[in-house]
């Protein structure tokens, strides 16, 4: 693997006009999301949702990359043919979850710590036969009653940052995801000033373990209220915050910064990223999407399990993803969305 292929992967990641879309839900997390929809997650529902997701006609104009989970990139469309392969005879990216898990952190009381990193190297080198041209490791951070603590984010940006040098040992681009929860009644404000030292952190640790910068995506939360702040930010809050933080700590070198949805309703996650390019160009990176849940939700709504909805709720998806590449030139319409 030279240095080229990992350059030339992550730029595609966030080429003009196209982002990412997660689909690498652990069995706990899309097990929640098919209750909500009253369907049993089996390996049958969990193949079946992913084919729909992964065979829609189209998205390859918005969409470059996939972030799948250690039992999507083992599965297969329905004629046979691995996921991996539909999605790079589409020109889409295969991507890989690679961390296993958040837990809670010991000697810190309400926070967490990603873990992964045993055996990560051996399970890269598989993910690369498998096709893997990316991977994503996501460590959260709580705000709440003295969290997050440096104990936390320390312990969570080394490990970010020796998944990230092994990846690129592996050939394999890392996206890098420290996700600042959404949870808590915490207002923007306080959310920034998480975000703005756990990026200085993790950057620091990046440059610690080699890691190269021009080889690796930031995914990342937007600088957004807690969920039950009674005083919600606005949009052209959430876009000045988020774009001055990311100024304030992400190095130029960077070839992209993807956000996360973390909560925000699809509508929601679409504006706020609209605002940021319609207003804030041109940045140091083009920001771009790695939704999960404001991708999916209005999708898997309109599959409720049932193969006679496929068609529905692949155009509903097509739509969100076309919206989302729409809003990372700037160039979104709520109004022709809502049409
Ligand atoms: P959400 O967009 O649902 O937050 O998920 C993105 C993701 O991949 C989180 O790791």
């Amino acid at each position: 693997m030279s240095t080229k292929e990992l350059e030339q992967t992550a730029e595609a990641m966030v080429a003009e006009g196209k982002g990412i879309l997660a689909i690498d839900e652990s069995f706990p997390t899309i097990k929640n999301r098919f209750d909500d929809i009253n369907t049993e997650s089996t390996e049958a529902s969990r193949r079946a949702y992913r084919d729909l997701l992964i065979t829609n006609p189209g998205a390859n104009e918005y969409i470059s990359g996939i972030i799948l989970f250690d039992e999507t990139i083992r599965q297969f469309t329905a004629d046979g043919t691995p996921f991996s392969e539909t999605l790079i005879k589409q020109g889409i990216m295969p991507g890989i979850k690679v961390d296993t898990g958040a837990k809670d952190l010991a000697g810190h009381p309400g926070e967490k710590v990603t873990e992964g990193l045993d055996g990560l190297r051996d399970r890269l080198a598989e993910y690369k036969q498998l096709g893997a041209k990316f991977a994503k490791w996501r460590a959260v951070i709580t705000i709440g009653e003295g969290t997050p603590s440096m104990g936390c984010i320390e312990a969570n940006v080394h490990a970010l940052a020796r998944y990230a040098a092994l990846c690129q040992e592996a050939g394999i681009v890392p996206m890098v995801e420290p996700e600042v929860l959404m949870d808590g009644d915490h207002t923007n404000e306080l959310c920034y000033d998480v975000t703005e030292a756990t990026l200085k952190a993790l950057f620091n640790e990046l440059y610690k373990q080699n890691v190269a910068l021009e080889h690796t995506i930031l995914k990342v939360n937007m600088v957004v209220s807690g969920k039950g702040c009674p005083t919600q930010a606005s949009v052209d809050d959430v876009a000045a915050l988020t774009v001055n933080c990311l100024l304030n700590t992400v190095p130029a070198a960077i070839p992209g910064i993807v956000f996360l949805s973390g909560g925000q309703s699809a509508e929601m996650a679409t504006v706020h990223l609209n605002e940021m390019n319609a207003n804030y160009a041109p940045l140091p990176w083009p920001l771009s999407f790695s939704y999960g849940r404001a991708l999916q939700a209005p999708c898997l709504d309109a599959w409720q399990g049932k193969e006679e909805n496929v068609i529905k709720a692949q155009a509903i998806l097509l739509h969100r993803e076309k919206c989302n590449s729409q809003a990372t030139l700037g160039k979104y319409s709520a109004e022709d969305d809502a049409a």
